[in-house]
């Protein structure tokens, strides 16, 4: 069944005088705005992770990133929408029982707990699907130049699955209980929080046409911050408050996962974060454009509490 449903038509929201947190928040209620008389309850569930909100770092990433490179961000807000969704769906497969068994998400009772195992992986599932739909359907093309919008697609699909986030969930796993060094450590955070990090910035970039040199400096800021993001997450779930956090504290160390902090200690991670930070800010070098929010922004997500 193919439709051109009206949910999936942001026009209205992007002709809009908003900033660039109502953009994303007005246009991920209206895709995720679906009923059913049958499966209802899949709609709700996929709303209730979603509309729990979080930080939205990846789309904002996204739109600056597009404005950044000179492009106009109402035309790069489908694809900050869909790394969205793929980061939530990340988040409700992560806390289950078969991974990491989290029972607390973004301040609620985790996808599973709230409605049950079969709804949060299916719920999962659907956010996966509903982001390509949403990156590649009749409106987003009506703003968007359609090799340009296939290319972020592709990006996305591309660091999302087996060699991006996906792979690092496995290989975060696979380490459960076994030793994992430093560079397996490494590769877990480039994989399992830079990608997708990496895939939000570079579609910001994509849609604005940036040239190659650029796309490297956006995939090199993105590499480090993921990096330094992952290495205070595992800091925080350490030094943290459940309150704080909005979702369980020491839950690494219940899953005998070997982290930067087990390996090297909070103190060094917390330089490893800023020496990182410092790399990013470098990056961003390459771009002409007014590059201050980024700044500031890999400044306070290496500082950030929650
Ligand atoms: C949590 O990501 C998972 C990690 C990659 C550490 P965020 O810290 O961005 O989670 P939300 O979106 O704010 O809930
Ligand atoms: C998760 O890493 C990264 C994902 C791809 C979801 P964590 O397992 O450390 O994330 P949190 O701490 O549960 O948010
Ligand atoms: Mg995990
Ligand atoms: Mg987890
Ligand atoms: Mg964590």
């Amino acid at each position: 069944m193919i439709v051109s449903s009206d949910r999936l038509n942001i026009s209205d929201i992007v002709s809009a005088d908003l900033s660039f947190s109502e953009l994303i928040e007005n246009s991920l209620k209206r895709y995720l705005s679906g009923e059913d008389e049958h499966y209802d309850k899949l709609w709700q569930s996929m709303r209730y992770s979603v509309s729990a909100g979080g930080k939205r770092v990846r789309p904002l990433l996204t739109l600056e990133f597009c404005k950044l490179c000179g492009g106009d961000p109402a035309s790069a807000v489908p694809f900050a929408c869909g790394v969205e969704l793929i980061h939530t769906y990340s988040l409700i497969h992560d806390d289950l029982p078969c991974m990491d068994n989290d029972d607390m998400r973004r301040g609620q009772p985790s996808n599973h707990i709230a409605f049950s195992e079969d709804t949060a992986l299916l719920a999962g599932d659907a956010l996966q699907s509903l982001a390509f739909e949403i990156m590649l359907c009749e409106d987003t093309l009506s703003r968007c130049d359609a090799k340009a919008a296939a290319t972020a697609a592709f990006t996305l699909a591309n660091y999302c699955g087996a060699d991006g986030m996906v792979g690092g969930q496995v290989i975060d796993l696979e380490y459960e209980d076994k030793h994992a060094d430093e560079s397996v450590v490494s590769k877990i955070h480039l994989l399992k929080t830079s990608a997708l990090i990496k895939a939000a910035c570079l579609m910001g970039c994509i849609v604005a046409g940036a040239d190659s040199e650029k796309l490297a400096a956006a995939e090199k800021y993105a590499e480090c911050i993921g990096l330094a993001f992952q290495i205070v997450d595992d800091v925080l779930d350490v030094t943290s408050t459940t309150e704080e956090l909005g979702k369980p504290v020491n839950s690494d160390a219940d899953n005998d996962k070997s982290t930067m902090v087990s390996l090297l200690g909070v103190e060094e991670c917390l330089r490893r974060a800023d020496s990182l930070t410092a790399e990013a800010l470098t990056a961003l070098d390459a771009f002409d454009g007014d590059s201050s929010f980024l700044r500031d922004f890999a400044t306070k997500l290496s500082k950030r509490r929650n």
